[in-house]
C-alpha cells in the first residue's frame, strides 16, 4: 500500500494531509525518512509519524441501539458521555457514521472504515434511514405531503422523504410517524417536521439500510457480521450503477 494511503488508512490524516507530512519529511519507514510519495508500505514495515508509531488496525463494524442522554462523537470537551463510550472494550478507534442528536435515540453504526463511512451517508448512494417521531399535533396526509416533494430547511431543498402514518390520538393532540430519508442533515427529521407545522418530541432512527435494532435494548450493541457489511455495501454499490 503507498504511504500516503497507508497513513489515511490509519486514520491519522486524509491522503492530501498525508502527502504534506511526507514532503516536509516528517514520516519514516523503519527509521529512515520518506519524501518520496510512491513509496509503498510492505507487511512488517514500521511506519512513524513525527516519531510515533502508526498501525493499521482491522477494519471493526458496530450497530448500538444509543440511549437518550448520550452524545454522538467520539469525545467531549464537557465530560459528557459519548456513544464510543458504551462500547469500553473495543480497542480499535471507532466512531459513529453519522450522528444523532443527544435525546435522539436508536440505531447507529460505529466503524473505523472511513470508505464505509463515506458510503453510507452519502446522499447520492441513497441509503434509507427510518425514523419513528412522536409529534405535537395531528398528522395528516394533508399536511405531510409537502415531505414527499421536499421542504426547504436552512435554506436548501430536502431530497423526497416516504412517511407513513403510525397513530393519531386527537385525546392527547399527538400522532405517531413513520419518516425515510436518505440525507443526514442536522436536526433533519425535526426540522422537516417543525415545517410542516408538526414539533417533535420524541425521535427514533429504527432502520438502517438493511438494518434494525432487533435483539437490542437500548445501551447494547453488537458487532456487524460480514453479510450485514456487504449487504450496506451493495446498497451503496447499486445505486451508483
Ligand atoms: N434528524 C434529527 O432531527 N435528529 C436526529 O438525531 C436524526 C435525524
Amino acid at each position: 500500500m503507498r504511504i500516503n494511503k497507508y497513513i489515511a488508512h490509519a486514520g491519522i490524516a486524509s491522503r492530501r494531509k498525508a502527502e504534506e507530512l511526507i514532503k516536509k519529511g516528517l514520516v519514516t519507514i523503519n527509521g529512515k525518512v520518506v519524501t518520496e510519495l510512491a513509496t509503498t508500505v510492505k507487511s512488517g514495515d514500521i511506519v512513524e509519524v513525527e516519531g510515533t508509531p502508526i498501525y493499521n488496525e482491522e477494519k471493526v463494524y458496530y450497530l448500538l441501539n444509543k440511549p437518550r442522554g448520550v452524545i454522538s462523537s467520539v469525545s467531549d470537551d464537557k465530560g459528557r458521555k459519548t456513544v464510543v463510550d458504551l462500547l469500553p472494550n473495543v480497542t480499535e478507534r471507532i466512531y459513529p457514521v453519522g450522528r444523532l442528536d443527544w435525546d435522539t435515540t436508536g440505531l447507529l453504526i460505529l466503524t473505523n472504515d472511513g470508505d464505509f463511512t463515506d458510503e453510507m451517508i452519502h446522499p447520492r448512494n441513497e441509503i434509507d434511514k427510518v425514523y419513528l417521531a412522536r409529534v405535537k399535533g395531528l398528522a395528516t396526509k394533508e399536511n405531510l405531503r409537502p415531505l414527499t416533494r421536499g421542504v426547504v430547511i436552512d435554506g436548501k431543498k430536502t431530497k423526497p422523504a416516504r412517511y407513513n402514518i403510525i397513530k393519531v390520538d386527537p385525546e392527547k393532540n399527538r400522532s405517531v410517524v413513520e419518516l425515510t430519508i436518505h440525507e443526514g442533515r442536522n436536526h433533519q427529521v425535526k426540522k422537516m417536521f417543525e415545517s410542516v407545522g408538526l414539533l417533535v418530541d420524541k425521535l427514533s432512527r429504527t432502520q438502517f439500510g438493511t438494518l434494525d435494532l432487533a435483539g437490542l435494548r437500548p445501551g447494547e450493541s453488537r458487532r456487524l457480521n460480514k453479510k450485514e457489511i456487504s449487504q450496506l455495501h451493495n446498497l451503496a454499490v447499486n445505486k451508483q450503477k
